[in-house]
């Protein structure tokens, strides 16, 4: 299972990195305005700047809706590096992108995927990833993580190549539910991640240890 961070900001991406379980990262729109990324240019620079942190997929979203357009803008994001996954949404001009870039050996993450008939059609066109996001469908009282079975359950079927990256992941419970379900990778804040480290007998148990080892070093003496 692999891990991708849900943020376009640096210093959590290197964080995650250090920890050495980042293999990618996911970014957005509303993740580039909210680190204040603004304008072509910077927006190019940013991408790059993230890639040169992780080693693995970096998805970059497009920002048009037209066919032509998205192929425009797509080819441009996936030439900046070899790293950038072209991040298209589930529209009808997307679906058709999507298999125009799988023709092209241009990988593909589409995203805004609310259901299974949407996740059906992105294996069809060819999708690298698919972005069922978890979370949103939560947030509307709607199991998300049932989404991720339906889909996980279709691929398999017809052994879909499409992976299943869950995204608009919460809390540690969304990964665990979702690695336990077989998601392919998944996408959260960094909070999300580190939250899976905690346990109170791990943080117990090492004052114990510790203070164990320290009174009989005190007896030695
Ligand atoms: C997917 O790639 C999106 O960037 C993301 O996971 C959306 O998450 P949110 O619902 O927390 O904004």
């Amino acid at each position: 299972m692999k891990f991708f961070i849900d943020t376009a900001n640096l210093d959590q991406i290197t964080e995650a990195h250090n920890l050495g379980v980042l293999d990618g990262v996911t970014t957005n729109p509303s993740l580039m305005a909210k680190e204040g990324i603004t304008g072509d240019l910077n927006i190019i620079n940013h991408y790059k700047a993230i890639c040169s942190v992780t080693d693995g997929d970096v998805s970059a979203e497009v920002i048009s809706t037209t066919f032509e357009e998205i192929i425009r803008e797509g080819q441009e994001l996936a030439e900046l590096h070899e790293q950038i996954v072209v991040k298209v949404p589930m529209i009808k001009e997307g679906i058709k992108a999507i298999k125009y870039f799988s023709g092209k050996g241009i990988k593909t993450n589409c995203t805004l995927v609310f259901s299974a008939g949407q996740a059906l059609l992105a294996a069809k066109a060819g999708a690298t990833y698919v972005s069922p996001f978890v979370g949103r469908l939560d947030d509307i009282s709607t199991d998300g993580l049932a989404l991720i079975r339906d889909i996980r359950l279709i691929y398999d079927n017809y052994d879909f190549q499409t992976k299943i990256l869950a995204a608009s992941i919460r809390h540690p419970m969304h990964i665990i539910d979702a690695a336990k379900i077989g998601a392919d990778v998944i996408t959260g804040p960094l909070s999300s991640i580190t939250a899976l480290l905690k346990h109170p007998l791990t943080d117990n148990g090492l004052v114990q240890f510790l203070a164990d080892y320290n009174n009989a070093a005190l007896k030695d003496k």
